[in-house]
């Protein structure tokens, strides 16, 4: 049964991160996820990222095998300490050459979790020298390259990373971490200033977003939802597309709250949302559950309950496609017109084997749940498949596979999934 038409012009790609596909540390300074990785027991399968698909060495390779695909575009992640590093835009620029030269368009996010280790989001000035980042990329790699997110998941980096302490930098702040997630979101409005002035043209950040259902109708339950989704929804959209932060959370800040939201609401040209499943969410109770299979601490305001009668994936994520129509129909009734157009950054699964048919069905379906928003007039420009590769998965190490493409870590040998076919027939029946 083939999907339904997608709009002319609509942008189909594959994403990728830096630090989970380069390797090749030993040419650039440390991140953060290199000092994290190094503390024993933070991987679950001991492995590091040392090599991991060795990218920055078979990046020809990958490049063929996204042209083979036939995607428009291609989403991957300059490595701030690469940047920083003697020849490190060197690869980059090499990586865009061989990109274009393809006809994929580069879209580079400038932040994807593995921050110089020197450096820390806990402190304002980082935000500043994020948008330094920024303008040394783009001056770079702007002649070629148009398209540009600042950031990914500011939320997820913010929780893993500093409020649980499972994510480097493995710092367990709880809500203490919450000036991460503003020093982040004020990096992102810098950035954006100084992309512009950079000449370019089409910028946005990227979020992960998911509905979250109440537990039960009872009064706690969608009280708790709410917090929930305050938290990890409404905290990180409503600051760049509305100018504020929801109610209770600007108290929490540090600085010049009121002039950080000038910068944190630059006008973007997209929405970047990363999704993956739904929540749901009730009380408080004696099992507070887990965020994406992280337990969460007891003393939460909110307790995260299974979503039952979905299958799971290999990460034991729902498959619930119907939840991101859910996602984006919301998102058009409470943003209204200051929604930009959105761009799925970021849609996937982790499943084993090369038949991987189970990936196929979750892909399927969500594109027809996007095609869904479309309809119900949702203003979606694109769509990106996390992941081209199998790739190190944070925390996971290399158990849970996302890739339309095998990778086998011993041999480095990349052999294309029943998923990667398919992707591409699909491509070619749009055309
Ligand atoms: C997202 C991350 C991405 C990848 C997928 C599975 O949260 O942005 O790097 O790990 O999850």
């Amino acid at each position: 049964n083939p999907l339904p038409p997608f709009p002319a012009g609509f942008l189909w790609g594959v994403s990728t991160s830096a630090h989970q596909i380069e390797g090749a540390v030993e040419t650039r300074g440390r991140s953060v996820w290199d000092a994290f990785t190094d503390r024993p027991g933070r991987i679950r399968d001991g492995s590091t990222a040392a090599v991991a698909c060795d990218h920055v060495r078979r990046y020809r390779e990958d490049v063929a095998l996204l042209a083979g695909l036939g995607v428009d575009a291609y989403r991957f992640s300059v490595s701030w300490p690469r940047a920083d590093s003697p020849g490190g835009l060197g690869f980059y620029d090499r990586l865009v050459d061989e990109l274009c030269a393809a006809g994929v368009r580069p879209v580079p996010t400038l932040f994807h979790w593995d921050l110089p280790v020197e450096l820390d989001w806990r402190e304002r000035d980082t935000a500043s020298r994020f948008a330094a980042h920024a303008e040394r990329v783009a001056a770079r790699l702007g002649d070629r390259v148009p398209t540009w997110i600042t950031l990914n998941e500011p939320a997820e980096h913010t929780l893993l990373g500093h409020a649980l302490g499972v994510h480097a930098p493995g710092e367990r702040l709880l809500f203490d971490a919450l000036p991460v997630a503003h020093h982040q979101l004020l990096a992102h409005g810098l950035a954006v200033r100084a992309l512009r002035a950079a000449g370019a043209t089409e910028i946005g950040i990227a979020n992960s977003h998911g509905p979250v259902r109440p537990a039960s109708d009872a009064l706690a339950d969608r009280e708790a939802a709410d917090f929930y989704d305050v938290l990890l929804n409404r905290t990180f959209a409503d600051p760049p597309l509305l100018g504020r932060y929801p109610e209770g959370i600007g108290e929490l800040m540090p600085g010049n709250v009121a002039a950080d939201l000038d910068v944190i609401a630059e006008p973007l040209d997209f929405y970047g949302v990363n999704f993956y499943a739904p929540a749901r969410v009730g009380a408080p109770s004696d099992a507070p559950g887990d965020f994406g299979g992280v337990p969460l601490p007891a003393g939460l305001p909110f307790s995260v309950r299974e979503t039952e009668g979905r299958p799971v994936t290999d990460s034991g994520w729902p498959v619930d496609p119907e939840a991101l129509t859910e996602l984006l129909t919301g998102f058009r009734a409470r943003y209204g017109d200051r929604l930009p157009p959105i761009v799925i950054t970021e849609n996937g699964c982790a499943y084993d084997g090369l038949d991987d048919q189970d990936r196929i069905t979750y892909l399927d379906g969500h594109l027809r749940a996007l095609h869904e928003a479309l309809t119900a007039g949702v203003d979606v420009r694109g769509y990106f498949v996390w992941s081209l590769l199998d790739n190190f998965e944070w925390a996971e190490g290399y158990a849970h596979r996302f890739g339309l493409v095998h990778v086998d870590f011993t041999t480095q040998r990349r052999t294309p999934k029943a998923s990667y076919a398919w992707f591409r027939e699909m491509l070619a029946a749009q055309r």
